[in-house]
């Protein structure tokens, strides 16, 4: 890749889509940076469940959002994880991917002053360039001006049976019909939130990855960026 030609890869696309995982090979493998934003509006409701805020009270969550502290550093601990994930001081880079967080996640994330203050912290990180930004909304609302935008999507069903199978492997005790269940709802209610619902840009390339392992999006998605970088 031509360095100066691409300053924004965004990557969206609903639960369990692929896009962590392809955001983190491309950055690693043309050295942007990398930032998963779905851990900043998982950040934001555990910090909520760790002071009992109740989730119905928009402004105490907000109020949250605003002030919390959060941190995204490398890796300390080879224990799979991607970064360390700092929140008021305390490592909670596992904590964030509890059940009970998943649950409440899409309610945090659909209000307006909790989706202000992040999409303020990831649009000060992008200034700095060289970034592949993963989440719902980046294409669409953080970063329209994004050069490459990526949607990736697979049926919902192909999508619980990975999340069951990286839950399994970490040890969690889940079934597949919980999984399933709870992916169903999150879809519904992140598409159809009143602002920044999950949907593709006019200009994303859409990746359908129901036929394709990991490896297949990541060859494909680099013909993209190449093709871009050649026009
Ligand atoms: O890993 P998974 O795809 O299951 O979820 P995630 O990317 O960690 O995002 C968790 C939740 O945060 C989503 O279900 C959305 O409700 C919210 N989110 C969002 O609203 N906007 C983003 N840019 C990223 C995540």
């Amino acid at each position: 890749m031509k360095k100066n030609l691409i300053s924004t890869i965004a990557v969206d696309g609903p639960a369990a889509s692929g896009k962590s995982t392809l955001g983190e090979h491309l950055a690693k493998t043309f050295n942007y940076t990398y930032l998963d934003t779905g851990v900043m509006y998982r950040a934001v409701t555990l910090a909520a469940l760790n002071q009992s805020i109740d989730f119905d009270d928009e402004d105490r969550v907000s109020e949250i959002a605003e002030s919390m502290e959060l941190d995204v550093r490398r890796p300390s601990i080879n224990d799979g994880r991607s970064n360390d994930i700092i929140l008021d001081g305390q490592d909670v880079t596992w904590a964030i991917r509890s059940a009970e967080v998943e649950r409440n996640v899409s309610k945090v994330s659909a209000y307006q002053r909790v989706r202000t203050a992040m999409t303020e912290q990831q649009r000060r990180i992008a200034k700095r360039g060289r970034i592949v930004m993963v989440g719902r909304d980046i294409g669409t609302v953080v970063l329209p001006e994004a050069e490459i935008k990526l949607y990736l999507e697979a049926s919902v069903e192909e999508r619980a049976h990975r999340r069951y199978l990286e839950l399994i492997n970490r040890g969690k005790a889940v079934t597949f019909e919980e999984i399933l269940s709870d992916m169903v709802r999150r879809d519904q209610f992140d598409s159809t939130r009143a602002i920044a619902p999950l949907r593709p840009a006019e200009d994303a390339i859409i990746i359908n990855s129901d036929h394709m392992n990991a490896d297949q999006v990541y060859e494909y998605s680099c013909k993209i960026i190449s093709a871009h970088c050649s026009n």
